[in-house]
């Protein structure tokens, strides 16, 4: 019953909290340290640096660990003639060897035990300053109010055994590890009753809270006439003796929901962040905080496709839409995303994972940092740290493959680079497992705790079926090379709805992965993505033509049929007709 075997093959994590990132990768770094300046104030600078001799690349991490501050200079004194030549995510000023550098307003409020990152380029030599002042007080990694100990050096936390409960109420490293992952009967039921579905229809799947009426329980079709409290109630009674159990939601009603496509449109206008917070998770945050299911690992996967949307499709790009500059514009997504955040991350066993779109959405280099940064500015806002946030989701209800085996981002033929090619389209990463464990790596340096972990929604993306390349393409042009090797046979990287040719992927796992907590099945496979034509419904959801097969597509897409399957109901409806191909083309194969 939805037991998600712990693989050999986990990850070690360094302990939360606030102990200092040591240098590793980033080249030199240094912690430093200096007498206390202040009881009430305190702080702690991580300086990593990237040189290459004549000049190098700081990372600059600087933790509050006194009173929260609103505003903040840092200062320092370089060791020799160094020179900042540019300087992201703060402004700067240089009079000789000192240093001065000051917010950049969005990240000028750091709260108790709350980190900012932020960096810079400079010529000379990367060696590091001694000391750092934040609002004149000095940082070494002390309050004040206690005696100074030596740093210990950090030790890799001890593996967790499969089966170990952790203690009740207290977060564990990855809630999938050791644990069962609730089943929804929902959609457990429509699954078996498809032909050949008994074979998947026990493993565990998302519940989505699209509306507010989810939360009673509305006979919304996904969730049928189960509210949140039936949902948890029934995960006790799956619960079999000491194994934890996780219940896998999806936090979906920002205001202004779905701003670049129509077929999931809300029920919330742009505006309404107050019943977002008042009638939507603040009830949510209440259900949750019931101390039966206080033993619950509550995994919450927060508002999908939304912040990366006020990257990609923003301003002047020709992907930008209206809706998604006014949700830029008016900030209520990131100020309901960190309420979702802060309010749930309140609860000490809710595990807020942020959705971090695909890798054919924010795997370019003008918008994968950009998007971290994003995701770091709401980690921060509506009272939110970055402490509130486990971890990230990546692909959720996509179709991007898992790992494309017959070729790489380094790959060329003929001089042409892979990247080159017309399905890469200059994109860095090339599958969902190298993006997301690329973008931990990026998310960690722009601040956030060195323990967060990833998901990765495998529901759809198996792509296996007759027609799944066994080797790499011809070798005559990088095109041919690519288009003949690839798994994922989309027409364009860019097609989200109800795509033709797809397949169940991995099946739900724990730790599959370094630095990936589980492959999971967020989307429930066999609920559409979106109507093939407008149907009247009372949800607020519009017709999206990607979800028509006639279409020929948009600047999303790059102007490429939509690939989508036709006679499809509006989202999170059964399409049964979907669920068979998922069943056929599943990779790897149902057994
Ligand atoms: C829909 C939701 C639905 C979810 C899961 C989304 O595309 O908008 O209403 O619950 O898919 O199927």
């Amino acid at each position: 019953m939805g037991n998600i075997p712990p693989s050999a093959n986990r990850r070690s994590r360094t302990r939360r909290g606030l102990a200092a990132v040591s240098a590793t990768a980033m080249g030199a770094g240094m912690i430093a340290l200096a007498s206390p300046a202040s009881a009430a104030a305190g702080c702690e600078v991580d300086y990593q640096v990237n040189s290459w001799g004549s000049g190098f690349t700081a990372n600059v991490t600087v933790t509050n660990l006194g009173d929260p501050i609103n505003g903040w200079t840092l200062e320092w004194d370089f060791p020799g003639n160094q020179q900042v030549t540019s300087m992201w995510s703060a402004s700067y000023t240089q009079s000789g060897a000192s240093v001065t550098a000051e917010d950049a307003s969005y990240n000028a409020a750091i709260n108790t035990g709350g980190s900012i990152s932020f960096g810079f380029n400079a010529n000379g030599s990367g060696d590091a300053p001694d000391s750092f002042t934040l609002n004149g007080v000095v940082c070494d990694g002390e309050t004040g109010e206690e005696p100074e100990e030596p740093e210990e050096p950090e030790e890799p936390e001890e593996p967790e055994e499969p089966g170990n409960p952790g203690n009740p109420g207290e977060r564990v490293d990855n809630p999938y590890v050791g644990a069962d992952v609730y089943v929804n009967p929902v959609w457990s039921e429509k699954a078996a009753a498809e032909p050949g579905g008994d074979a998947v229809a026990d493993q565990p799947t998302g519940v989505w809270l699209d509306r507010i009426g989810a939360i009673e329980g509305n006979d919304s079709p996904t969730t049928g006439n189960m509210g949140l409290r039936d949902h948890l109630d029934e995960a006790l009674e799956q619960q079999s003796g000491d194994t934890p159990m996780v219940v896998q939601l999806v936090i979906y009603n920002l205001p202004g929901r779905d701003c670049a496509a129509l077929a999931s449109n809300g029920e919330l206008g742009p505006d309404e962040i107050d019943r977002y917070k008042n009638e939507y998770i603040d009830p949510i945050a209440e259900i949750l905080s019931d101390p039966a299911y206080a033993d619950l690992r509550i995994v919450t996967t927060v508002e999908i496709d939304s912040l990366p949307n006020l990257v990609t499709n923003v301003g002047n790009r020709p992907t930008a839409t209206p809706q998604c500059n006014e949700m830029l514009a008016n900030g209520n997504y990131v100020n309901g995303v960190g309420y979702a955040l802060a309010t749930l991350g309140d609860i000490p066993n809710v595990y807020n994972y942020v959705d971090a779109g695909h890798h054919g959405w924010i795997g370019w280099p003008d918008n994968f940092g950009a998007s971290a940064d994003i995701f770091y500015q709401a980690a921060n806002a509506s009272g939110a740290t970055p402490d509130d946030v486990h971890g990230f989701i990546a692909n959720t209800a996509n179709y991007s493959a898992l790992k494309e085996d017959h070729f790489s981002i380094s790959d060329s033929v003929n001089g042409q680079m892979a990247r080159q090619s017309r399905w890469i389209d200059w994109n860095n990463y090339v599958d969902e497992l190298s993006f997301a464990q690329a973008l931990r790596q990026e998310l960690i340096s722009t601040g956030f705790d060195p323990g967060i972990g990833m998901l990765i929604d495998t529901s759809r993306n198996g792509w296996g079926g007759p027609d799944r390349p066994t080797g790499p393409g011809p070798r005559t042009d990088i095109n041919a090379f690519i288009d003949g090797g690839r798994y994922d046979r989309r027409i364009h990287l860019g097609n989200w709805c109800n795509q033709a040719g797809a397949g169940l992927g991995e099946r739900p796992t724990a730790a599959p992965e370094p630095g990936i907590d589980a492959y999971v099945w967020m989307k429930p496979p066999g609920e559409s993505d979106g109507a093939s034509e407008y149907i009247p419904n009372p949800e607020g959801k519009g017709f999206d033509r990607m979800c028509d097969p006639t279409y020929q597509g948009n600047a999303r897409n790059n102007y490429n049929p939509s690939g989508a399957l036709p006679d499809a109901p509006i989202s999170g409806h059964w399409f049964s007709a979907q669920f068979q191909q998922l069943l056929a083309n599943a990779y790897p194969p149902v057994e």
